[in-house]
């Protein structure tokens, strides 16, 4: 077993790392105020070919392997974690399906510009009453001659009020329950398309997370990704992907809120000295570390046992997505703990972490659903 990453990801890890120093920690305390979209960021990432990674370099993107992407999503969101699942939605959760389902025309028409983030991307599942069970979805399609009309809600939807190429589910028949379900390339310029509501979140609150309005939204009949009634497959080997970046993700907060933990021992001084020399505080630092680095290995197997080619990583991605969300909710707490009163203030860092990572317990399916996932593969 290697436990090195190769020449080409630590040249990906080393650029993305100072990218995220120089370029997104300096805008994320500001974003996350303003609550405004990072498209300046996300033009320069495009430019450095980070937002297509994985997509195939015929359709414009790097080609390259999901361990590189999970490197370059951990370091983006241990500089911004808006940022981090801004670009994890864009290629795991959109161009991903596109191009594991989609037929050659949808791969020439949306990849290049998906990897380009000429438009970016966004993935339509949840509803008001469909999130942990999306088979309990609502939102219905119906032929029609060429189009498929799609009426309906979607929320929580993360790039949704920026986002120009939509993934998204209906019902296109109720009697076959999950078989009963398709997915649709959906364009914003669709007729009967519209943004709701802004989804106002405590954390990651650059993403443009919004409502999705669908009001006899007319979507040609070639924009159907894959077969009708293959939705909610599609949706759950999607989901499996993007779940080993959501686990890259968390490991990206938590390692900022060790580093910044670690930092500001050294500096903080009770008691006449700084306060990582007390064994509490040292006890924090390695519990910290310990968790972090184990939730990254389980992260880096998911990764590499995509790679390798394996059908099913079900379960794999569920036990990163899990254990690094943990760890992260822990670090972020324990950082907290360690700048005591100044932590719970906005003008350190930690604070942001704190809330932005909540999330990672809940959204790509919560902690409990992935131990159910997991339960389920050992009975
Ligand atoms: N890959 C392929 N097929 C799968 C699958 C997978 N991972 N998981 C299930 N299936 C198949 C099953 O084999 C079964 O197929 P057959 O009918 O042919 O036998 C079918 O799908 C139904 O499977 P289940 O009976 O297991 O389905 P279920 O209704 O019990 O649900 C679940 C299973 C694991 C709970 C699933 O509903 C789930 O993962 N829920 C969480 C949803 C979620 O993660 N949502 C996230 C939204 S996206 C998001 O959050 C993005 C963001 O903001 C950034």
């Amino acid at each position: 077993m290697n436990f090195e990453l190769d020449s080409n990801q630590k040249l990906i890890q080393e650029m993305v790392r100072e990218f995220a120093v120089k370029e997104l920690e300096p805008t994320a305390v500001e974003i996350d105020q303003s609550r405004e979209f990072p498209w300046k960021n996300i033009r320069k990432m495009a430019e450095l070919g980070l937002m297509g990674m994985i997509v195939p370099d015929e359709y414009g993107g790097g080609g390259m392997d999901f361990l590189s992407l999970a490197i370059a999503v951990e370091e983006i969101s241990h500089g911004c974690a808006s940022t981090g699942v801004i670009v994890a939605v864009n290629q795991t959760l959109t161009a991903y399906p596109i191009m594991q389902f989609g037929t050659d025309s949808q791969k020439k028409k949306y990849l290049p510009v998906l990897a380009g983030a000429q438009k970016i991307g966004a993935f339509a599942l949840t509803e008001g009453s469909a999130g942990s069970d999306p088979a309990g979805m609502e939102t219905t399609a119906k032929l029609d001659g060429d189009h498929y009309i799609l009426n309906g809600s979607k929320r929580f939807i993360t790039n949704g009020e920026e986002a120009g190429i939509f993934i998204v589910f209906a019902v296109t028949d109720r009697e076959k329950a999950h078989k009963g379900i398709s997915a649709f390339i959906v364009e914003k310029e669709f007729p009967g398309f519209a943004v709701g509501q802004h989804e106002d979140l405590m954390g990651l609150r650059a993403t443009g997370n919004c409502e999705l309005m669908f009001d006899d939204c007319r979507v040609p009949k070639e924009n159907l990704l894959g077969e009708e009634g293959q939705g909610f497959k599609i949706a759950m080997n999607t989901i499996d992907t993007s779940r080993i970046d959501i686990g890259a993700q968390a490991v990206g907060i938590a390692q900022a809120a060790l580093d910044a933990a670690v930092k500001y021992s050294k500096e903080r001084k009770t008691f006449g000295k700084p306060i990582c020399e007390y064994q509490m505080i040292q006890d924090k630092l390695a519990e910290m570390a310990c968790r972090i680095d184990a939730a990254r290995l389980l992260v880096y197997r998911a990764a590499a046992v995509k790679d390798a080619g394996v059908s099913r990583y079900t379960k794999e991605a569920a036990m990163a997505k899990y254990m690094a969300s943990e760890a992260c909710m822990y670090a972020v707490r324990e950082a907290v703990q360690v700048y005591g009163g100044y932590g719970y203030t906005k003008d350190y860092p930690v604070e942001r972490f704190f809330r932005d990572s909540k999330v990672m317990e809940i959204y790509e399916g919560t902690s409990e659903i992935q131990k159910i996932v997991i339960a389920r593969s050992l009975l």
